[in-house]
């Protein structure tokens, strides 16, 4: 009735541990998160700085509904980001429906190189692909019980923005284009918690970054807003010509 997309999610959830076989309660907090987060009614959206509350995004209009939560056991400790966990014969679970449903997957552990990853994500140039979906590791999916200083569920936030068009803000590159007008160029990635105002060295951009951003790299208490440009390309993307019009 808002004008809202409801997005149907399926959770699979392949863990070892008992631990890491997150409970139906995580699930459900997991999920109205990232309902507060893309409709901008995180309790924390107070903290917006006054010179970036006119380009906060306001409510984005992507709900986001569990339809459905697979679980199994496998004998697998630790999974890499090479979407594994993605395939039955692989000791995952296979995507349902992916066209029409956001997959996401929770594994016990993932590392890339000796380095914890906290979750990954296909954009939408992969809609429908037997891959597609977000990715999360047990310890920062949900909150309660969550590893701190990742454990507001802004983990999966961050990567359903990848999911649906955004980029880093950075832009993956020295003062990098994440092809957003209104987020200011950025150095480069920022972490823990960065106190504001914080300025980088970009050719140009004479005020602070937005490191308070959902598509930064800073801990979930740091993070709390998307911008209306953000808003702009996930709405292109679930419009009825968009990438991800299926779901
Ligand atoms: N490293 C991951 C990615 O690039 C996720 C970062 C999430 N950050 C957070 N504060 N939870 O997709
Ligand atoms: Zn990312
Ligand atoms: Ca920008």
């Amino acid at each position: 009735a808002d004008g809202s997309v409801e997005i149907p999610v399926v959770v699979n959830v392949v863990y070892n541990t008992t631990a890491e076989n997150v409970s139906d309660a995580r699930i459900a907090e997991q999920i109205a998160i990232l309902n507060q987060d893309y409709s901008a009614t995180n309790t924390d959206i107070s903290k917006i700085p006054g010179e970036f509350q006119g380009v906060s995004s306001g409510d984005i209009k992507v709900k986001f509904r569990l339809v459905n939560t697979i679980r199994k056991k496998t004998t697998t400790k630790s999974w890499r980001t090479n979407d594994a966990m993605k395939k039955a014969s692989s000791g995952g679970i296979d995507a349902t429906s992916p066209t029409n449903y956001l997959n996401m997957w929770v594994v016990g552990k993932m590392t890339s190189q000796g380095q914890t990853i906290l979750g990954y994500a296909t954009f939408p140039e992969s809609a429908g692909l037997w891959n597609d979906g977000v990715v999360i590791a047990a310890p920062f999916f949900g909150k309660t019980g969550a590893s701190s200083p990742f454990n507001l569920g802004r983990t999966a936030t961050h990567e359903v923005g990848h999911y649906l068009n955004l980029r880093h803000i950075w832009g993956d590159a020295n003062c990098g284009n994440d092809l957003v007008d209104d987020t200011p160029t950025q150095t480069t990635a920022n972490y823990g918690k960065p106190t504001y105002p914080l300025y980088n060295t970009c050719t140009g951009v004479q005020r602070s970054v937005m490191f308070m951003n959902y598509m930064d790299y800073v801990d979930d208490a740091a993070m709390f807003m998307f911008s209306a440009g953000q808003k702009t390309r996930i709405q292109s993307v679930v419009a009825s010509s968009g990438a991800r019009a299926g779901l």
